[in-house]
């Protein structure tokens, strides 16, 4: 079986960006997985229907995801997305663990109810503001991804 998965994500500085590009790497992992990954300025909204998982990660800005993800999921709610699947990540500094990936959680199930979530969403860690990712944090992102894979397989 193939599924088709899109990993839409936010980024200043490319830590974000390269924690779903880690994301989508261990999704290939997987055999059948077709994963592209986008910025959220980038995304096309239209074909978001054509996917069977939204991964949807943001950095941590003001203790929420910046305003383009918040933007971004409020325009998903309009779309057909009804028995889809989805999970969050977010990257954060000092104690703000998993703070924005709740609230991307709540957001997505008050908006798009229909959406089901795949995973309890991840949380990696940066040094400072421009990063770069804390160690040991990338491996979790393509475990992450590569659970994801095997999940939506079963
Ligand atoms: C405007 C702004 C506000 C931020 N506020 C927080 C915050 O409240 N808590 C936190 O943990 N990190 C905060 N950060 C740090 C970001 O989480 C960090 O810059 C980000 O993870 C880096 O990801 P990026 O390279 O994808 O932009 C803030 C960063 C910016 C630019």
């Amino acid at each position: 079986m193939s599924a088709k998965v899109i990993v839409v994500y936010d980024s200043k500085y490319g830590n974000t960006k390269l924690v779903a590009e880690t994301i989508a790497a261990g999704t290939r992992q997987v055999e059948g997985m077709e994963t592209v990954v986008s910025g959220v300025k980038e995304v096309d909204l239209n074909r978001i229907p054509d996917y069977d998982v939204i991964l949807v990660g943001s950095p941590n800005h003001i203790g929420g995801p910046t305003r383009g993800i918040k933007k971004f999921i409020d325009k998903l709610g309009k779309l057909p997305l009804e028995g889809k699947m989805f999970a969050v990540f977010d990257t954060y500094l000092g104690k703000d663990f998993e703070k924005v990936v709740k609230k991307m959680e709540r957001r997505i199930s008050e908006k798009i109810p229909g959406l089901k979530p795949v995973a309890p969403g991840l949380s990696i860690r940066v040094e400072g503001m421009k990063g770069p990712i804390s160690e040991g944090e990338l491996p979790k992102c393509r475990e992450f991804g590569k659970k994801i894979a095997t999940q939506i397989k079963a």
